[in-house]
């Protein structure tokens, strides 16, 4: 039901004078009662107060502001440094100013690096390479020219220099994954002379990667799969030559870009429930359900919040960047003085909240292995889809989403998902409808993620979950661990390093970087 009670005679101080091509009457914010004091919030107002219709005016409003991006990309984009992004942020910042004075909103701008590919291609030998994918944030080949050379085996994994023969110079360097971070691989090639290279896969797959911070000594980097990978290194073990041409025409540069955060002026500042979802998508697609869904279902939370008075500060984010390897969230939480950090209670992740094929995962955040206080934000998901008599599974906390920086850096995290370029399977099926052995992200990352591509049940099942989890913290942390000051408390390093990961860890951000 759309709240028509509510958008009738709203005024809203300076509205007027804000230039805001984007708003429709039927998104405005709610009308606020006045002075009269506000009821303490509680979950199942709250959560009364989602509805499908609203998610999907904000839905078709965010795909015209994608389309904003085709000048340069020629097709709809949200991507960090598109004018769909520049678009998106105007979009969330004017929605939460006209929210009047219960939030104080503000813009933290941060330098990113983008990466574009306009064209690639590898031929082995005589055939052209169908799974060769270049690696996120590689340079392109000298002068955006196609490079030849004869494939050179390095040993081991290319991880020390001295993995590398000398014959790399002026050859295409051919290195197995693993072990350390594709970054390392391709930069060790760059200063041993190669004019590209090429890691290949343990496993039969191809390799979706990125290299990461950009280095000078990186080269022009592609990734391929096992299977492509094994007849060719059959040949150079027998001492036959493969040669290869290799071609990216790609640039990197630095930009600035933000995310915006919104803090309840009421409520305790010293104990704050945080949450977020990322404003950008990849330069592929308009990323309306990655993640147009979870930034909409913030604005529409933070929206119905304004009716209600919390007891604890909450604090919203809109993270940039983050299809770029969580730059926003990792920019933010290693900005945070150790007093700042203390002060978040929790933090919830919000990526992907209607994918057309779903499932409602949770995840599977523990306390032994995670800050104290994950365990219990997972149990209150699971009790709340039980009590919907709602099935439910867990998926991998394993750094794919803008919460990494937050668990990192001791702050407890968790959140929901409803899935990317999984497989559904028939179990699933059976739990959840939609279609066992598809992806449940059909479109994901891709030009068809668009106001199609959102299941609304599920984006109202899992808003209304996103309500209950605000109104139940705003409410009251009792019973919820307290920050602990151990040594996990703080930011030990001022930003996140590649360096960082653990042998459990191959994520950060969508891309494998090791
Ligand atoms: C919020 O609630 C507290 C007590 O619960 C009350 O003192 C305060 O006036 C309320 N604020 C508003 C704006 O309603
Ligand atoms: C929740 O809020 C609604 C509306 O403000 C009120 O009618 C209801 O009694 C409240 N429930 C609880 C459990 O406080
Ligand atoms: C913050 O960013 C938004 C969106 O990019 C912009 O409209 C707004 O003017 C900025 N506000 C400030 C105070 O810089
Ligand atoms: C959740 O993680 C814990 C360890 O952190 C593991 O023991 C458990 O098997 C996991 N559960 C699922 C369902 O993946
Ligand atoms: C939950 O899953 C079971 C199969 O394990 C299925 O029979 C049931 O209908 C599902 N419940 C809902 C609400 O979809
Ligand atoms: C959304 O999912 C539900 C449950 O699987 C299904 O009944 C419904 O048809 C789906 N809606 C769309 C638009 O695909």
């Amino acid at each position: 039901m759309v709240n028509s009670a509510f958008v009738l005679g709203v005024t809203i101080a300076g509205a007027s004078a804000l230039q805001i091509p984007f708003l429709s009457t039927s998104d405005q914010a709610p009308v606020r009662a006045g002075d009269d004091p506000k009821p303490l919030v509680n979950s199942s107002a709250l959560q009364d107060l989602i509805s499908g219709d609203r998610l999907m005016i904000k839905a078709k409003t965010l795909y015209e502001i994608a389309k904003l991006g085709e000048h340069e990309y020629n097709h709809p984009t949200r991507v960090i440094g598109s004018e769909g992004h520049v678009g998106t942020l105007g979009y969330i910042y004017e929605t939460i100013l006209q929210l009047g004075g219960y939030y104080h909103i503000s813009n933290q701008s941060f330098p990113a690096v983008a990466g574009q590919v306009f064209e690639s291609r590898l031929v082995l030998g005589d055939a052209v390479s169908k799974s060769a994918a270049p690696m996120g944030l590689t340079p392109p080949t000298n002068n955006k020219q196609p490079v030849h050379g004869d494939l050179v085996l390095v040993d081991n994994e290319g991880c020390q220099s001295t993995d590398f023969p000398d014959a790399v110079a002026g050859n295409i360097a051919l290195i197995k994954r693993g072990t350390c971070p594709f970054g390392t691989k391709s930069e060790n090639a760059g200063t041993k002379g190669a004019v590209a290279a090429v890691v290949y896969n343990y496993e039969k797959d191809g390799v979706q990667g990125t290299l990461g911070q950009p280095s000078k000594s990186h080269v022009a980097t592609f990734g391929l799969s096992g299977e492509e990978a094994e007849p060719v290194i059959k040949k150079l073990g027998k001492g036959e030559k493969v040669d290869a041409i290799a071609y990216i025409d790609s640039s990197v540069d630095t930009i600035h870009t933000n995310n915006i955060i919104a803090q309840t002026t009421e409520g305790d500042p010293e104990n704050c429930v945080m949450l977020g979802a990322h404003s950008d998508s990849v330069a592929e697609g308009p990323g309306i359900n990655d993640d147009g869904s979870g930034s909409i279902s913030l604005l529409e939370v933070a929206t119905q919040l304004t009716k209600f008075n919390v007891s604890n500060c909450v604090r919203f984010a809109w993270w940039a960047g983050e299809e770029e390897g969580l730059l926003g969230s990792d920019y933010y939480v290693y900005s945070l003085s150790k007093e700042e950090n203390q002060k978040i209670r929790l933090f919830m992740d919000y990526d992907m909240m209607a994918s057309p094929n779903f499932a409602y995962q949770i995840y599977n955040a523990t306390n032994a292995a995670n800050p104290a206080g994950s365990e219990e934000l997972r149990d209150l998901y699971i009790n709340w889809y039980k009590d919907q008599g709602l099935n439910y599974s867990f998926i991998p906390f394993d750094g794919r989403s803008d919460y990494d920086g937050f668990i990192r850096n001791g702050i407890p995290g968790g959140g929901i998902a409803t899935g990317a370029e999984g497989i559904k399977t028939d179990q699933e099926e059976k739990e959840f409808g939609g279609r066992a052995g598809d992806w449940y992200d059909p479109c994901y990352h891709q030009l068809c993620d668009d106001v199609g591509n959102v299941n609304v049940t599920a984006w109202v099942v899992n808003t209304k979950l996103i309500a209950h989890s605000v109104a139940t913290y705003a409410r009251s942390l009792e019973g919820f661990p307290k920050r602990s000051l151990n040594a996990h408390s703080g930011p030990e390093t001022s930003s996140f390093q590649l360096n960082d990961y653990d042998s459990q860890v191959r994520y950060h951000g969508s891309k494998m970087f090791i």
